[in-house]
């Protein structure tokens, strides 16, 4: 079996311990590592994606409130670091969910001298649950691919919704993974996924870690590789659900639902019950992140737009749930997706 790189670590104990990160941004050039030893650290590696894929950020974040507790005032600053890292990137909500999970972890905790070692308990928690939900994600969504495919397992996926998003084999990898340990015959596209090239740099990256045959393409070629019948289905993760089945994911994933209906194709979504928000009525209420404009305009510090010129850079957008043919979680396979259909499995979320 792969084992996918252990790209977020605790080091050492509770009270001087750190929290370690693969840089994602020196991906696929330098495997390079982060050491963070205090909160702000933690909240410039998740903005500025060091470590990046909705669970990686909750899983990060719990371990940053584990440095805030380390501090004189232990309490309070968890408390202020919690916030503070609440207000790195605002789209998945598994760092929202992250976060107050350890908030009421904290509350739990009357002894102050006990609070970082409860804490890191609880971060390690988060981190082992992600691990076991990419693997039943794994299991269910290679199911139905194969179902929905006829075993023809020519998958297209967009951005890195993979081991380094995640706790574990990924969400919309984890089928891949899996038909790969069981030597199914598998083949992987891999949209670049512009500005910032998850695709390419770090799905490519993992998969080639793992021997799975995988090739890039441009994201303008999705079309013409639809057309062209190279491939059978498209899975992508997400990094919100609304209640009705609206998915947030990195920009392009709405193009790609739109190519895949036209051309006949299942489009699958694969995620942990913890990036579903049923508090969340429908799409246009998920709060979309924006980047600079250099990320389009200078991307990897190269001008590609003469001086001046402005970009319009969402980070996600949202793909409607009429055009989504099933979501996979742990729990299982939600399909069709509508409101009823993701509440009789997740109404405990
Ligand atoms: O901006 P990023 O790289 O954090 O965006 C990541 C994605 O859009 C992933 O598809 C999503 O978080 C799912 S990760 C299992």
């Amino acid at each position: 079996m792969h084992e996918p790189v252990r790209h977020i670590e605790w080091m050492g104990d509770a009270r001087s311990g750190h929290l370690r990160l693969l840089d994602q941004t020196r991906l696929p050039g330098e495997v390079a590592w982060l050491a963070c030893r205090d909160v702000e650290t933690v909240r410039q590696a998740i903005m500025r994606l060091s470590v990046r894929g909705a669970p990686a950020i909750g899983i990060a974040a719990a371990y940053g409130c584990v440095l805030g507790a380390q501090q004189p005032d232990g309490r309070r600053a968890f408390a202020a670091s919690a916030e503070r890292l609440a207000a790195s990137r605002p789209t998945a909500v598994n760092l929202f969910r992250a976060i107050d999970r350890m908030k009421r972890c904290a509350a739990g905790v009357p002894d102050d001298a006990a609070l970082p070692a409860r804490l890191l308990d609880e971060a390690k928690a988060i981190h082992e649950e992600d691990r076991a939900a990419c693997r039943a994600i794994g299991e269910h969504a290679l199911l139905l691919l194969r179902e929905l495919t006829g075993d023809r397992l020519h998958l297209l996926t967009h951005c890195n919704a993979g081991a380094l998003a995640t706790g574990g084999i990924g969400t919309a990898t984890a089928p891949m993974y899996i038909a790969a340990e069981l030597e199914l015959p598998l083949t992987v596209y891999a949209d670049e996924t512009r500005p910032l090239l998850q695709g390419s740099r770090l799905t490519a990256w993992e998969l080639r870690q793992a021997g799975i045959d995988v090739s890039i393409i441009a994201d303008s070629a999705a079309a013409t590789v639809m057309a062209q019948k190279r491939i059978a289905a498209v899975i992508t993760g997400a990094d919100r659900i609304a209640a009705n089945g609206d998915v947030a994911n990195k920009i392009g994933t709405y193009s790609l639902a739109v190519l895949a209906r036209h051309h006949g194709l299942p489009f699958v979504v694969a995620a942990p019950t913890t990036t579903i928000d049923l508090t969340c009525a429908c799409g246009e209420k998920i709060p979309i992140e924006h980047r600079a404009a250099e990320e389009i305009t200078a991307g990897f510090g190269r001008a590609t737009a003469p001086p001046g010129a402005a970009a319009f850079a969402p980070a996600f957008d949202v793909t409607p749930a009429e055009l989504i043919t099933a979501i996979v979680t742990e729990r299982g396979v939600i399909r069709p997706v509508n409101p009823a259909a993701l509440a009789a499995q997740f109404d405990s979320c």
